[in-house]
């Protein structure tokens, strides 16, 4: 028998080296990812942030999950069924996620209590060590009415919210044991373990967080738990789950992609069950289109002056920064409530998850509203990259509805080109660091136009790529096979006349993975073959200078703070499960011991005791997978 035959008969990953090599090299490490002596998945199969153990970023420590590592393993295993047939693991990723990062329904009580014509009395957040949002003003301020409520607790017969918390600790290091279905069960239990870090507005850091359980009954922290550290108005038992909607969205649009894959492979009845659940997740995941008390879009300021909203009004429809619900642990005076988000990035944008949502069989998601949702999000999320692309190319921070948390009154040359009577702000969710420096955001949301773009043929998109590729083209040197590419930028101006600055170029895999991504994408529609040679030649620098024996890596210099002071209040104490104290004197690594006994700590004591910055050849879960797809996506695209 030939190859073919074989191959024919099989569907192995082992036929598909003889056909692509981009494939092969997507199965090479798709392999290294699943291999169990690598490490990137706990005992239970839930991917960590990290292999390593010891790396602190957005998430304060490696064998943390987030809402981004499951929906990247969700795409991993939808590209593995496009590329082997087998959609299986695609399934498999998708319950994984659903069962440990889903808070099902004992974690949430009370939701029933919700009432929609006031979901969170107004509170001013803003800057640290303020209080926390949820701290509500005396005499209140105006908040609207959440739209959605009704329709989904009619369509689903439930009061509770299907969306990803974005943060586990996988292990239980921190001892809460606050697992599915459980408040605080301590050290004992084998994780994974809902938690929480940051809470204290846009300059707080993961160095300056203090980590504390969802579900918070008093058995840890101060004498009321954790809750009266940040001011919350909660002063009894509570829970609180925080979304970021770029992952839920990530997860949809890899769906759709295997919808897609199933399709052409006449496996589609193989996964309509969880193509079912992934427009379940697009109907929640329109909380994330309001102001964040439901309070009108445009020139929203005052929080006494502007309005609540009613219907649709409070709704600017872009992929919020955030949404979160809460409420009490007890039935008797118990309550509930919900904020969304009037601050969008674009890099958290994600046309394609519309798209599918819109117009994908067996993805439009059940609540009457929500296609027509969608479709004026799609539209508002298209509209959005054009207001912020930068005479350069590149795309700047976002909009906001809601001026530092407070509704203050933006200055002059802000108010002078509103989007949608939004305010653009280059630095929309955080300053420390601002939150568009990191090149990273780019590729990821123009991968997702691009593919949009690939999809639909969308000329109106084509126009916005055309531009951000030729910056790309122009700010990617090589140097023998070697890539620099942009990594740290600034931003001058305000739309429509924003300027971009690389401030530092580097070398990160994931970010270069996810422009030759982009690239691919738009060159297999527009015939660009500039754009196509630059993508080939970084997987082929990739592949040659970057792999390792678990995956691909690049060693990078990160800044850390671990003697960094966190805030406590005087007088305020508090016990960490391990004995850890929480008090004025606190630490980053006060409160996180079990550093100290980390096989990596060395390199930190020793930087601490003044000697090098310690560097690090990191294994993300997200780096690897953005990797994996790259390579994927260009031999599906290219078929070399
Ligand atoms: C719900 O909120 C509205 C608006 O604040 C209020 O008028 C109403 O009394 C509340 N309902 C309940 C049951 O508390
Ligand atoms: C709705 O949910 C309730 C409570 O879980 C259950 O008793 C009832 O049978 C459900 N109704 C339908 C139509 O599924
Ligand atoms: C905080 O707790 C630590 C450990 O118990 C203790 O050494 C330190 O003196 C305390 N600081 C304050 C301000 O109480
Ligand atoms: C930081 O921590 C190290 C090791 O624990 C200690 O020796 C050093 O004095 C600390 N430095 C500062 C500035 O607190």
């Amino acid at each position: 028998m030939n190859l073919k035959i074989i191959c024919a008969i099989l569907a192995t990953s082992l036929c598909v080296s003889a056909e692509s090599v981009y494939k092969q090299r997507f199965l090479e490490q798709y392999n290294k990812m699943h291999d169990p002596s690598n490490g990137y998945f706990s005992p239970k199969g839930i991917p960590y942030h990290a292999v390593e153990t010891l790396i602190v970023e957005s998430s304060d420590y490696g064998h943390e999950t987030t809402s981004e590592a499951h929906s990247y393993y969700i795409w991993l295993e939808s590209m593995y069924g496009g590329i082997t047939n087998d959609f299986s693991k695609f399934n498999e990723a998708w319950e994984i996620m659903e069962k440990y990062i889903i808070p099902v329904h004992e974690s949430q009580p009370n939701t029933d209590l919700y009432n929609h014509s006031h979901p969170a009395g107004y509170g001013p957040g803003g800057d640290y060590p303020s209080d926390y949002p949820m701290a509500p003003v005396n005499p209140p301020a105006p908040v609207g009415i959440d739209p959605l409520y009704e329709e989904l607790v009619e369509t689903y017969n439930t009061s509770d919210i299907y969306a990803m918390h974005w943060l586990t600790d996988v292990d239980n290091i921190y001892g809460f044991g606050n697992s599915p279905g459980n408040c605080q069960l301590g050290p004992s239990e084998p994780g994974p373990s809902f938690i929480n870090t940051y809470q204290r507005g846009p300059r707080e850091t993961a160095f300056k967080t203090i980590p504390q359980p969802t579900c918070d009954n008093f058995k840890y922290g101060g004498k009321m738990g954790f809750g009266d550290l940040f001011s919350i108005g909660d002063h009894a038992p509570n829970w609180k789950y925080s979304v970021a909607p770029d992952a839920d969205a990530r997860a949809i649009q890899a769906a759709f992609w295997a919808s897609r894959w199933a399709t052409a492979a006449g496996k589609l009845d193989q996964i309509k069950d969880t193509l079912s659940k992934a427009s379940k997740l697009g109907d929640y995941l329109r909380y994330c289109f309001f102001d964040k008390y439901f309070k009108r879009i445009g020139n929203c300021i005052d929080p006494y002056k502007c309005p609540g909203g009613t219907g649709r009004d409070s709704a600017h429809y872009l992929l919020g920064w955030f949404f979160g619900w809460g409420g009490s642990i007890a039935k008797e005076y118990g309550y509930s409530w919900r904020i969304s988000e009037g601050v969008a990035h674009f890099g958290y944008q994600n046309p394609m998850a519309a798209y599918a949502l819109i117009n994908e069989p067996h993805m439009t998601p059940k609540a009457p509203s929500a296609v027509g949702d969608w479709e004026k999000s799609l539209e508002r999320q298209l509209e959005l990259y054009e207001y912020l692309q930068s005479k350069e190319g590149a795309f700047a921070g976002g909009v906001n509805n809601n001026w530092n948390d407070r509704y203050e009154d933006p200055p002059e040359e802000i108010k002078a080109n509103t989007f949608h009577g939004m305010w653009y702000s280059w630095e929309p969710v955080s300053y420390d660091p601002p939150s568009n420096q990191w090149f990273g955001m780019q590729p990821w949301s123009t991968d997702r136009l691009a593919q949009y773009y690939y999809v639909t043929g969308d000329e109106k998109v084509k126009k916005v790529l055309d531009k951000w590729v030729g910056w790309i083209l122009k700010e990617t040197t090589f140097s023998g096979n070697s890539f620099q590419m942009p990594s740290t930028l600034d931003w001058e101006g305000v739309p429509p006349n924003v300027h971009c600055k690389v401030v530092y170029y580097g070398n990160g895999v994931g970010p270069a993975a996810a422009t030759a991504r982009a690239l691919s994408y738009y060159a297999a529609k527009s015939g660009n073959q500039e754009a196509k040679n630059l993508a080939k030649k970084l997987l082929d620098s990739l592949w040659e200078n970057n792999r390792d024996e678990i995956g691909v890596t690049v060693e990078e210099q990160p800044d850390y703070h671990f003697n960094q002071s966190v805030y406590v209040p005087e007088g305020w104490t508090g016990v960490y499960p391990n004995g850890d104290v929480i008090n004025s004197s606190a630490t980053f690594v006060s409160i996180r011991s079990f550093y100290k006994k980390d096989p990596q700590w060395g390199k930190i004591e020793e930087y601490l005791n003044g000697g090098p910055a310690p560097k690090f050849s990191y294994h993300r879960f997200w780096d690897q997978t953005d990797v994996a797809l790259a390579f994927g996506a260009y031999g599906l695209l290219f078929n070399e």
